[in-house]
C-alpha cells in the first residue's frame, strides 16, 4: 500500500484571495478549448457553490458561506457551452435590493442587534446541485432547496424533500443508490431530548418513504452521509454543538461547534426500513465527505476523508475563515482517505488510513453507489501548499492495489472536486473526470477533462473560461445525447 507523508507547508505564496471573490451571472457562451474533447463525452455538468461573499462593506466569515451560484457546462460533439446564474432565493433578492446582508448565514452573523435572534439563518442554496426525481435542485443546509431550470438556470421555486418540519435542518448532501436509482435525503433537528435525525427515500416511482426518526447520541454537526440499499450511515465526529449563543444571536451556528477529541467518533448505522440504529466507536476524526459505502457479508465498509482535528474550520483563525482576510490561518491536520469496516455481527469497527496524502472532495463511480467500488476520486493537495482549500491536483486511489494515480496542475492552479462522467457502455471506472480549475496566472477558471483511469497522463482537454469563478463545492454530470 502506498503511504506517503506530505509536510504541511505554510501557503505563503498560495493565491488564496481569488477563491473567495464575488461572481456574477453569465449568459451562455462557447469557451476556448485547449486539446480535444472526447467525442463520446456528451451531457451537462452542473456545479454549485457560494458566489456572493460581500455586501455593504461586510464579508462572510468563511469561504464556505455565500449565496449559491449554479454553473452549467454543456458538452456535445467536441464543443462546450458555459453559463452561470445565481439561485434567486428570497434572501438573495432582498439583500441584493438592500445592498447589504440582512440575515445571518451558517458561519456568519448579520449586522444589527436583533437580526440574529432565534433560528433566523436563511438558506442560500449554495452547496450541492442534483438532478433527482426529474428536477434539478440546488440545496444547502437550511430549507428550502430550490428547483432550477436545467437549460436556462432560472430559479423555478422552492422544492420539498419531504423531511419533517418542512425540511428544517436538511443536509445538503443526498445519496443516489445505483441498484434502484432511489435517492435518500436526510435532516437533523433539535428537540427537547437533543438532536434527532430523519431520512426519507425518494423512489424512482415517485414514492416517498420515511425512516422512523432516530435520536442521536450527541449534539453535533453533520454534512454528508453514506448509504446502501439497507442502511444509512452517519459519521458523528468528535464535535459538540452548544446552541445557546446561536439561539441568543451572539454567535453563528458554526461558531457554536467545538472540537472534543475525547468524545471520539461514532459511526451510526440506521436500518432504513425500521429506524433501528447501531453505533460503533472510532478514533476522533473530522469528516466533511464520504466517498461511498457498501456491504459484504456482515461487513459494512465506509470510505471517507477524515482529519485528526478540526483546526482548518473551527477556531477564530481557522484556515477557512482566515482566507477571507487574506491569511493562511491555522491549517490543522490534513484530510486523509480513511476506511471504516464495521462488523454488523460482532459490533466491532476497524479504522484504517488508506493513503497518507492531503485530499478532499471524494467520490466513486456513481454507477456503483452503495455497492463495492474500486477507484476513489479526489482533489489532492499536490506537491505545494497543502491547505484544505488549496488543492492543485486530482487523484484516484485504487482500493484493490493501494496505489494512487495523480496529476498535479502546478502550484498556481487550484483544482476542485472531480466529477465522474461515465463513458457510454463503459465498465466500472471507465469514464472521464471533469475538474474545475482556477488558473491564477491566466486569472480565469477552467475545466479539465481527464481519463478517469489514466490521470497521470494529464488532461485530454482544458476548457478555458473567460472569467474567474470562486470556490465551487459540488457537481453532477447529467449524460445526454
Ligand atoms: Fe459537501
Amino acid at each position: 500500500m502506498s503511504v506517503r507523508t506530505r509536510p504541511r507547508q505554510g501557503p505563503a505564496n498560495a493565491p488564496f484571495a481569488p477563491l473567495g471573490h464575488d461572481a456574477c451571472d453569465l449568459p451562455p457562451y462557447a469557451p476556448r478549448i485547449r486539446g480535444r474533447l472526447p467525442a463520446g463525452l456528451s451531457g451537462v455538468l452542473y456545479r454549485n457553490g457560494p458566489g456572493q461573499f460581500t455586501r455593504g462593506g461586510r464579508t462572510k466569515r468563511t469561504i464556505l458561506d455565500g449565496d449559491g451560484i449554479i454553473q452549467r457546462l454543456a458538452l456535445h460533439n467536441g464543443a462546450a457551452t458555459y453559463s452561470r446564474r445565481f439561485v434567486q432565493t428570497p434572501k438573495f433578492q432582498a439583500e441584493a435590493a438592500a445592498g447589504r446582508f440582512l440575515w445571518p448565514s451558517w458561519t456568519t452573523t448579520a449586522p444589527g442587534l436583533t437580526a440574529n435572534l432565534g433560528q433566523n439563518v436563511q438558506g442560500q442554496a449554495g452547496v450541492t446541485v442534483y438532478q433527482a426525481g426529474g428536477k434539478l435542485m440546488a440545496l444547502d443546509e437550511v430549507a428550502p432547496g430550490f428547483e432550477i431550470d436545467p437549460d436556462t438556470l432560472a430559479t423555478v421555486g422552492p422544492v420539498s424533500l419531504g423531511l419533517p418540519q418542512s425540511d428544517a435542518g436538511m443536509k445538503a448532501h443526498g445519496r443516489r443508490l445505483a441498484a434502484t436509482g432511489d435517492w435518500l435525503f436526510a435532516s437533523t433537528r433539535l428537540g427537547r431530548a437533543g438532536m434527532q435525525i430523519d431520512v426519507v427515500r425518494h423512489g424512482r416511482d415517485g414514492s416517498r418513504t420515511a425512516t422512523p426518526t432516530v435520536q442521536l447520541p450527541r449534539m453535533t454537526y453533520l454534512h454528508d452521509f453514506g448509504a446502501t440499499e439497507r442502511h444509512a450511515v452517519f459519521i458523528l465526529h468528535a464535535v459538540h454543538f452548544a446552541p445557546l449563543k446561536f439561539l441568543l444571536g451572539l454567535s453563528s451556528f458554526s461558531q457554536c461547534l467545538s472540537w472534543k477529541p475525547a468524545l471520539g467518533n461514532v459511526l451510526l448505522v440506521i436500518d432504513l426500513a425500521t429506524g433501528a440504529a447501531r453505533t460503533f466507536e472510532a478514533p476522533p476524526s473530522w469528516c466533511w465527505h464520504i466517498a461511498n459505502c457498501f456491504e459484504q457479508g456482515n461487513a459494512l465498509v465506509v470510505d471517507f476523508i477524515g482529519y485528526d482535528d478540526a483546526g482548518h474550520f473551527l477556531g477564530p483563525n481557522a484556515e477557512l475563515a482566515a482566507i477571507m482576510r487574506g491569511h493562511a490561518g491555522v491549517q490543522g491536520a490534513p484530510g486523509l482517505l480513511r476506511r471504516y469496516v464495521a462488523d454488523l455481527a460482532t459490533g466491532r469497527l476497524e479504522a484504517q488510513v488508506l493513503a497518507d496524502d492531503a485530499v478532499e472532495f471524494c467520490s466513486a463511480d456513481p454507477r456503483h453507489a452503495g455497492a463495492p467500488h474500486r477507484r476513489i476520486f479526489m482533489a489532492h493537495g499536490g506537491s505545494g501548499a497543502a491547505g484544505v482549500a488549496w488543492q492543485t491536483a486530482v487523484a484516484a486511489f485504487d482500493t484493490a492495489t493501494g496505489t494512487l494515480d495523480c496529476f498535479d496542475f502546478g502550484p498556481t492552479t487550484h483544482a476542485g472536486e472531480p466529477v465522474f462522467a461515465a463513458k457510454p457502455c463503459g465498465g466500472q471506472d471507465e469514464g472521464y473526470l471533469l475538474v474545475q480549475l482556477l488558473e491564477t496566472e491566466r486569472a480565469a477558471s477552467a475545466f479539465a477533462v481527464l481519463d478517469a483511469q489514466c490521470l497521470g497522463d494529464g488532461p485530454l482537454a482544458v476548457i478555458e473560461l473567460e472569467q474567474r469563478h470562486p470556490l465551487s463545492f459540488h457537481g453532477m454530470f447529467v449524460p445526454g445525447s
